[in-house]
């Protein structure tokens, strides 16, 4: 029996689908209803701020697939709320309960901060773009040390954009290129929940990508081999210098526009203390 926590959202529902007939049994737990449900799954709901019912709800579980939270940025209270005391909780009961192995579904923007004609590893030092990937850091950091301490292994998964497809007409550049099938994903978590002795080990949960800002060597020594290219779908000639917005800052670092959203959801045209904002349009939402 697996679990699938925040299995009702925009990444849950495609991975569900694409992980059909390659789990047994799946568990989806989540705030929402994830609708009609398949053969082999089941539902409960479940809030993972709450430690004895995200303990109760993994009962029997052998291992964890973690996609709930929030996926963009927030209020740091709601990060620390949510993604970052909600995940505790979720280890926290896979201590308790002897779970051994969690999927944890992070984020590229835990390295946000990075040049984009710089090569990122996973084994780097971190560069958050934002509150929400400062929580992502956390819950790798975390992933670490419970299993250093614990056993508990970890398979982090920095997903890229894994929910605004290359065809969608709120796609950009950037989202088409760093753009993950859930066929590829779920390639992903199938490693994560089969490849014996994977310690803590994090990859980029990116498909085929014209970007080199990311050294997903791990990922394909376990055998991961994507079948999708976002980019394909790409207009732009200049894939790797273009922008979703023509703010200097988007344009230069490899987080896009989440290294430049102020703590009021005012995107900041340059890097200074006070800074030159304005409004988001529509097509720019705080998220992957
Ligand atoms: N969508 C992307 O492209 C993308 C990119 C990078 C990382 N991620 C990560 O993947 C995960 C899923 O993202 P998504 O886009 O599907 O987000 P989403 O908001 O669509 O789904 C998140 C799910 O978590 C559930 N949830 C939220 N708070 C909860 C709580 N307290 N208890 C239980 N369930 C709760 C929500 O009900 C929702 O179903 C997130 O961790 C996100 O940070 C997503």
């Amino acid at each position: 029996m697996v679990a699938l926590i925040g299995g009702s959202g925009r990444v849950g529902q495609r991975l569900r689908h694409a992980l059909r007939g390659r789990v047994r049994s799946l568990r989806i737990l989540d705030l929402v209803d994830p609708g009609a449900l398949s053969e082999n799954e089941s539902w409960s709901q479940l809030d993972i701020c709450d430690q004895a019912s995200t303990t109760d709800a993994l009962q029997g579980v052998e291992a964890i697939i973690h996609l709930a939270g929030f996926p963009g940025e927030r209020p740091i209270e709601e990060i620390i709320r949510v993604n970052v005391l909600g995940t505790h909780n979720v280890y926290e009961a896979a201590r308790r309960l002897g779970i051994s192995r969690i999927i944890l579904g992070s984020s590229n923007h835990v390295t946000g901060f990075y040049p984009r004609d710089q090569i990122v590893s996973p084994d780097g030092p971190m560069r958050p773009d934002s509150f929400y990937a400062l929580g992502k850091c956390w819950n790798e950091l975390e992933a670490g040390l419970y299993f250093e301490k614990f056993g508990i292994e970890s398979f982090i998964i920095r997903i890229a954009n894994a929910s605004i497809d290359p065809e969608d007409p709120r796609s950009d550049d950037r989202s088409r290129a760093t753009w993950i099938s859930a066929r590829d994903l779920a390639q992903l978590v199938v490693i994560g929940l089969e490849e014996p002795g994977i310690d803590c080990t994090a990859v980029y949960g990116v498909s085929q990508t014209p970007y080199e800002w990311w050294d997903n060597a791990r990922a394909y020594e376990l055998g991961y081999r994507p079948l999708d290219r976002g980019s394909d779908f790409t207009q732009s000639a200049n894939i790797q210098s273009s922008s979703p917005q023509n703010s200097h800052i988007a344009g230069k670092f490899q987080g896009g526009r989440f290294c430049s959203i102020d703590h009021d959801g005012t995107v900041r045209t340059r890097r200074s203390v006070g800074g030159t904002h304005s409004r988001p349009s529509g097509s720019e939402q705080n998220q992957t």
